[in-house]
């Protein structure tokens, strides 16, 4: 089959396009990297960088038999923040797509919903049946996709699939030439796993939100799945969809974990020490939040095989492999110079680091990023039409500089060197 993986570039996708591959697919990858990684697009995935607004018609009518959807942005908090930008970003973006393939006559398509369309359930484990009432335009819009999906497939015939993950976990190992670990790479992090693995290698404190729920230890439970299990399941549910019916699943383990039980796995794993700090419950979190999967074990023949230990284990292996791979490129850079500069019509990114100068200048008519990081002097200046932002930050001189009509962000941090703070404009 001829897949289309939106959002191929990101975590949960990179693995689901490694899967498809594995199983003899053929796929292509449309994402525009704005919280994605080039290198996480699997060897053998047809690459094409853009977003699904501006590029998903074209890339469908170059042949497709079924879409998997995961693009999406996906930070509640940001969401409350900025609601506009997930009404549009998934809901919008979404529309263009189902257009897309009803023009073009691609029916099949697996979506990635979430436990958030439940909100704060009434009661565990939740089912499918249970009343949608999403406490966040996260959870307002994928809710609205789903109902969109309903409505295509009793209007026009599509064949959709709604995967309702709950919390998803660990990384995916793919074997033999160009293959890896594929892992968690959000910025900013959201997730339990990777920042206790993250507070456990950097040898700081992580936040543990609420310690007086009515649970057993008294912090939240949550209901934990493997990607790979997850991908799994989206190779399933691609041979599961059926025209003008609609079908809908939870995944998710049946089982809870506490927030201080998951820690402890990772403690084991690791060997390393995590401190707590106990801190206010979050508004909206709520005490315990697991899915029932019996309807998906039923009808595809989906249970979970990996175990909270096995998520903790991968994803430890990824933030190791991740880190060699950082330490290479370091020595690879040497103590010279380092320079990066972004220019075109979309987004334009600028990165640079390394132990020597670092520069980094991104400009373009769209949003330019600049962030140049590095122990000697880090210079980042981005300009446009549109939104700049700059950072730069190290023990040396760090200036930043962020110019244009539209908003300008700059920002400038510098450690305990003599020559700083550096100047910030903007
Ligand atoms: N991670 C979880 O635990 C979890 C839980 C429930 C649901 N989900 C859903 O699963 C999906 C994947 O999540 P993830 O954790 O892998 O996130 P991710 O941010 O790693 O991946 C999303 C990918 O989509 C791309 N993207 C976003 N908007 C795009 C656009 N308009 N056009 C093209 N590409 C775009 C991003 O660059 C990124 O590569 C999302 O839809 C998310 O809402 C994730």
């Amino acid at each position: 089959m001829r897949v289309l993986v939106t959002g191929g570039a990101g975590y949960i996708g990179s693995v689901v396009a490694a899967q498809l591959l594995a199983a003899g697919h053929e796929v292509t990858i449309l994402d525009d990297l704005s919280t994605g990684h080039s290198d996480a697009v699997p060897q053998g995935a047809h690459f094409v960088k853009g977003t699904l607004r501006d590029c998903v018609a074209e890339v469908l009518a170059d042949g497709a038999d079924a879409v998997v959807h995961l693009a999406a942005k996906s930070l509640v908090g940001e969401s409350m923040a900025d609601p506009s930008k997930y009404w549009s970003g998934n809901l919008g973006t979404t529309l263009t797509l189902l257009e897309a393939m009803r023009v073009i006559g691609v029916r099949s398509i697996v979506f990635s919903s979430t436990a958030a369309v439940y909100g704060e359930p009434e009661r565990t484990p939740v089912l499918e049946t249970d009343p949608l009432r999403p406490t966040s335009p996260y959870g307002g819009s994928k809710t609205a996709i789903d109902t969109t999906l309903t409505e295509f497939a009793r209007l026009f015939g599509l064949a959709p699939v709604s995967l309702r993950y709950f919390n998803v976990a660990g990384a995916h190992h793919v074997a033999g030439e160009g293959g890896g670990w594929l892992g968690e790479r959000h910025h900013p992090e959201t997730h339990l796993i990777p920042n206790t693995l993250a507070a456990a290698t950097q040898g700081r404190p992580l936040n543990v939100f609420g310690t007086d729920y009515p649970t057993p230890d008294g912090t939240c439970v949550r209901d934990y799945i493997h990607v790979t299990d997850v991908a799994d399941a989206h190779l399933r549910a691609l041979d599961a969809c059926e025209p003008g019916r609609h079908r809908i699943y939870n995944l998710g383990s049946q089982a809870g974990f506490s927030v201080r039980e998951v820690i402890e796995v990772c403690r084991d794993v690791t060997g390393l020490d995590v401190a707590v700090t106990e801190a206010a419950r979050r508004p909206g979190d709520p005490a315990v939040l697991v899915a029932s999967s019996e309807r998906i074990k039923a009808e595809l023949g989906w249970t979970p095989t990996r175990d909270l230990r096995a998520m903790a284990a991968d994803a430890w292996q990824f933030t190791q492999a991740q880190a060699r791979a950082q330490a290479d490129r370091a020595a690879a850079e040497g103590p010279g110079q380092s320079n990066a500069a972004a220019e075109g019509p979309g987004q334009s990114n600028a990165a640079a680091e390394g132990p020597g100068q670092s520069n980094a200048a991104a400009g373009g008519p769209g949003q330019s990023n600049a962030a140049a990081e590095g122990p000697g002097q880090s210079n980042a200046a981005a300009e446009g039409p549109g939104q700049s932002n700059a950072a730069a930050e190290g023990p040396g001189q760090s200036n930043a500089a962020a110019e244009g009509p539209g908003k300008t962000n700059a920002a400038s941090e510098a450690g305990p060197s003599p020559k700083a703070p550096g100047p910030a404009t903007s």
